[in-house]
């Protein structure tokens, strides 16, 4: 499993030796909180990562000094509070962003919108200024509308790249990969489930029909998993009883995105990762898909491929629920 996210191990990373094509500064916002600190500790141990900028508005100098005692080669820095935020994003690489609240029992993501769009708003018009080549990957909720706000920033300040911005969606295929490889007693790491449309509810749409290895399931099986996968984090939600959402398989599937773009960059080929981008594979504006990732990130989209007959059902029912979203978030940014 680790070898999905990070293939080098702390023993290569302390064998590591820098060359200009493997050198990357990672910025990290909201590096305090539940995600961002295991995100961080996953990013400091990856050989890629030779620059470690960690902002939040508390508690970053401490998480920063802790983690720099790790022996590997990434250098960490915390930065902490509003007025560091422009040196925090500085020539970045790569930013992930995981600033904003998280569900309680009973809410659904929305309702975190009034809270989590004007702090993705304002770390995104910081990268438009100081990072704006930055590949930029949006953990915070609701991720249908806060990348939308963030692209809509970004258009504003001139600097959109469509290829750069990206809702990390990799934990709905984490999960997927999990819940399949068990019903079916496989090994989770030989399991890859396609997962597509958005990143809540109905929109999350898993594609069983094309998992590798092929598998089948008799009808009520197969909804009955699906429903679970697209109602996984409201069962860690459940789960914490007020103490949050996920928080450790979230940095792990944050760490595995963070590193197939940071792989895309450095060159190598045939990185896939699904996201949800600027698209237009569907109706929707904004739609999760596989992409081919590259040096300038988003380099090909992989689309939608087949799908069967109650996939294309359970698409028709996303649809309207992603522009619904994407609308609050385009509305907001433009008001
Ligand atoms: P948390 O409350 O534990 O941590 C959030 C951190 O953000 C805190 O340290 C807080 O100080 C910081 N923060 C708040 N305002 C900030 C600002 N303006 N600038 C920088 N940092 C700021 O929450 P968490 O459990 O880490 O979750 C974070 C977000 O990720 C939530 O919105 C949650 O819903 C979302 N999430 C998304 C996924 C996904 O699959 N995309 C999965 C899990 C959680
Ligand atoms: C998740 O899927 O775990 C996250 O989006 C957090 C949440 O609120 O469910």
């Amino acid at each position: 499993m680790f070898s999905r996210l990070v293939r080098p191990t702390l023993v290569s990373a302390r064998n590591f030796s820098t060359s200009k094509q493997n050198n990357f500064k990672v910025a990290v916002a909201g590096a305090s909180g539940g995600i961002g600190q295991p995100l961080s500790l996953l990013l400091k141990i990856n050989p890629l990562v030779t620059e470690l900028s960690l902002y939040d508005i508390v508690h970053t100098v401490g998480v920063a000094a802790d983690l720099s005692h790790i022996e590997t080669v990434g250098k960490v820095k915390g930065f902490n509070g509003p007025d560091t935020l422009l040196d925090a994003f500085r020539n970045a690489d790569v930013i992930i962003i995981p600033a904003g609240v998280p569900r309680k029992p009973g809410m659904t993501r929305d309702d975190l919108f009034n809270t989590n769009a004007g702090i993705v708003r304002d770390l995104a018009k910081a990268a438009a200024e100081v990072a704006p080549k930055a590949l930029i990957g949006i953990i915070t909720n609701p991720v249908n509308s806060t990348v939308p706000i963030a692209c809509e920033i970004l258009k504003q300040a001139g600097k959109f790249d469509p290829n750069r911005v990206f809702g990390v969606t990799s934990l709905d295929i984490v999960r997927a990969n999990t819940f399949i490889a068990e019903a079916k007693g496989l090994n989770p790491k030989d399991v890859n489930i396609p997962v597509i449309g958005g990143h809540s509810g109905v929109t999350i749409i898993p594609l069983i029909s094309r998992a590798t290895p092929s598998v089948s399931f008799p009808e009520d099986q197969l909804k009955a998993l699906t429903g679970r996968i697209q109602e996984a984090g409201t069962e860690v939600v459940k789960a914490k009883a007020g103490a949050g959402s996920a928080t450790l398989s979230m940095a792990y599937a944050g760490a595995r995105f963070a590193n197939s773009l940071l792989r895309g960059l450095k060159g190598e080929s045939n990185v896939i990762e699904p996201a949800y981008v600027v698209s237009d594979v569907t109706e929707s504006e904004y739609f999760s898909t596989p992409l081919l990732l590259g040096k300038n990130g988003l380099e090909k989209n992989l689309g939608l491929g087949k799908l069967s007959d109650y996939e294309q059902e359970l698409l028709k029912a996303a649809i309207p629920e992603l522009k619904k979203n994407i609308k609050a978030g385009v509305d907001f940014a433009t008001k």
